[in-house]
């Protein structure tokens, strides 16, 4: 027998209109910076909190850190908070992955999630996107870490997971669950879709969120985008900060590997241009393995591989910068 449908028609909810933060709380905003990928260097932030005071900070990966977290920013930490999200190198290294995702920082990680940082709600992507889990607008591979865990032999994993490197891959279970929510800010490792090597994928999680600003990493260009579909768009450059406001607490390094391929391809950078470049204190490959990281898009691997599968090397195009 066909059933009757007795309940009254379901209300419909009121669309909450999207309120600026300004006009939200009344206030100016707060003071957040915005830091681009450190690369294992640190004093450029410590100097600024020390310097400005701002609420908080946020790192847009690629930290790399060389030492625990409470030394390399001891004077960030006294002064303000700091959150991050991960770059596809802080998963390069044991060390690196266990300071970031154990150390006194690990509740600060934004990634996949919504915090309140000083009374702004900032919503966090970090990682790339690699072809092997996922490349937008392709159909994923895997859809969460549990399901490529599942399918993967014991020898793959790392302590009994997810193998480290994939740490730091966007599966679309963390996306789509971060799509669901509200913020005013997203930050992103990967580019959006206004860079030349950004993903519109960004982009719409960005407009699922009615966020009005979208700062990230990842590309070590300093970009100014202004409105893109509807929001404040930067790209934050190598070791730059800049405020939630757009301005530049700190300009941005050259890229180190840009200097190299200057190098290599006979052009000398100006006495100024090579004195405004800091090296960090990591070791570095020799030159000529540089040439081939520069290739293949990795900073510390003396494989120059980035550590990918021979199949992936076959068929995924690399996405790590
Ligand atoms: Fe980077």
């Amino acid at each position: 027998m066909a059933q009757t449908n007795t309940s009254a028609p379901r209300k419909r909810r009121p669309r909450r209109s999207y309120q600026s933060p300004a006009k939200k709380f009344n206030k100016p905003l707060p003071k957040i910076f915005f830091c681009g990928d450190p690369h294992g260097s640190f004093d450029f932030i410590n100097e600024a909190v020390e310097k400005y005071r701002p609420d908080a900070v946020v790192i847009l990966g690629d930290l790399q850190p060389h030492d625990d977290i409470e030394k390399v920013l001891a004077k960030a930490l006294e002064l303000t908070q700091v959150w991050w999200i991960p770059g596809n190198h802080d998963t390069d290294t044991e060390e690196c992955y266990d300071r970031l995702w154990h150390g006194v920082l690990a509740s600060k990680n934004l990634h996949g999630r919504v915090g309140n940082v000083a009374g702004i709600r900032i919503a966090g992507l970090g990682g790339v996107f690699r072809g092997q889990i996922w490349m937008p607008d392709l159909e994923p591979n895997y859809r969460s870490a549990q399901i490529f865990v599942k399918r993967s032999p014991r020898s793959n994993l790392w302590r009994g997971g997810l193998p480290r490197r994939h740490r730091s891959s966007i599966f679309p279970s963390v996306y789509d669950g971060l799509a669901k929510q509200r913020a005013d800010v997203l930050v992103t490792h990967e580019a959006a879709g206004c860079h030349k090597k950004g993903f519109s994928a960004i982009d719409r999680l960005a407009k699922n969120l009615g966020v009005r600003w979208l700062f990230h990493g990842h590309q070590h260009e300093d970009l100014a985008y202004g409105q893109y579909k509807g929001m404040t768009v930067r790209a934050v450059g190598y070791r730059g900060i800049v405020d939630l406001q757009g301005n530049v607490i700190r300009e941005a390094e050259i890229d180190p590997r840009d200097l190299f391929a200057m190098q290599s391809a006979g052009e000398e950078p100006p006495p100024e241009v090579l004195d405004s470049v800091q090296f960090d204190p990591m070791p570095r490959p020799l030159p000529r393995m540089r040439r081939k990281h520069r290739r293949c898009g990795d900073w510390n691997s003396a494989r120059g591989d980035s550590g990918r599968t021979r199949d992936e090397k076959k068929t995924v195009p690399s996405n790590d910068g």
